[in-house]
């Protein structure tokens, strides 16, 4: 959304579609998941005064579409070569999701964006996120938000919070730690899969980190 009020904000677009070609650039194969929220959130929805959650949710999902489609737009606009995948089928504007094709698309070095969610209703985009990185069995997944990582608080509330460097799957449940929602985090915690919390706006965040320096935090077993 960046400085607009709702939808895509071209500048961000294309800022987040430079820092995914940097990363590519060093031969890391990426895979994207986006969520819709700039444009509609399921469970708002619902309090807007649709009757149920999954039919909110659905709208949720096709707003991803929007999202990932854009990203692909940009990705493509600056040489990258990409395929997009959908959860939902719509077939004449991209590919169903398959798991295998979707590997392949990135042993070619095509950035894969995943959309539509996992499909289902009741699963946030997160858990979309842990379900495709685990099927594609992803090394880490970047969990690319506004903060800078895992805080004791939240930090855009609480000037004491603090920011931790490293944390246990354990210590993100015992602490009540908001991070993604339970499914998702459920999801990667059973397959040991670590979940990397970092700053997404800052330009060349994506990058230092992918070069192993100390950005965001890391949430393992
Ligand atoms: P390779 O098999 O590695 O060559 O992969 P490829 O993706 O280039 O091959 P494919 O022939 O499957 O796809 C060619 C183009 O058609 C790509 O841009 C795909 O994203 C697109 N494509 C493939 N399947 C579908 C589909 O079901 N719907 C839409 N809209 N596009 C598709």
């Amino acid at each position: 959304m960046g400085k607009e009020k709702f939808g895509i904000d071209p500048t961000i677009l294309e800022q987040y579609a430079n820092e995914v070609k940097s990363v590519v650039d060093l031969g890391v194969e990426v895979a994207i998941v986006i969520g819709g929220g700039n444009i509609f959130r399921g469970v708002q929805g619902v309090q807007k005064g649709l009757a149920d959650r999954a039919h909110a949710d659905y709208m949720g999902m096709l707003a991803t579409v929007i999202n990932a489609m854009a990203l692909q737009g940009a990705l493509e606009r600056i040489g990258l070569s990409t395929r997009l995948q959908s959860a939902i089928k719509m077939e004449q504007i991209c590919e169903p999701f398959i798991r295998r094709k979707a590997i392949r698309h990135l042993e070619k070095g095509r950035v894969v964006i995943f959309g539509a969610g996992t499909g289902n209703p009741y699963f946030t985009t997160d858990s979309a996120a842990s379900l495709r990185a685990v099927e594609i069995e992803a090394d880490v997944i970047l969990k690319g938000t506004r903060v800078d990582g895992v805080y004791t608080a939240d930090p855009e509330k609480d000037a004491t919070a603090t920011k931790f460097d490293n944390i246990s799957f354990a210590e993100v449940y015992s602490k009540g730690l908001n991070i993604m929602d339970l499914t998702a985090i459920t999801l990667c915690k059973e397959n040991n899969l670590p979940i990397l919390v970092f700053d997404m706006n800052k330009p060349g965040n994506l990058l230092r980190l992918m070069k192993g320096e100390s950005v965001g935090t890391l949430v393992s077993q």
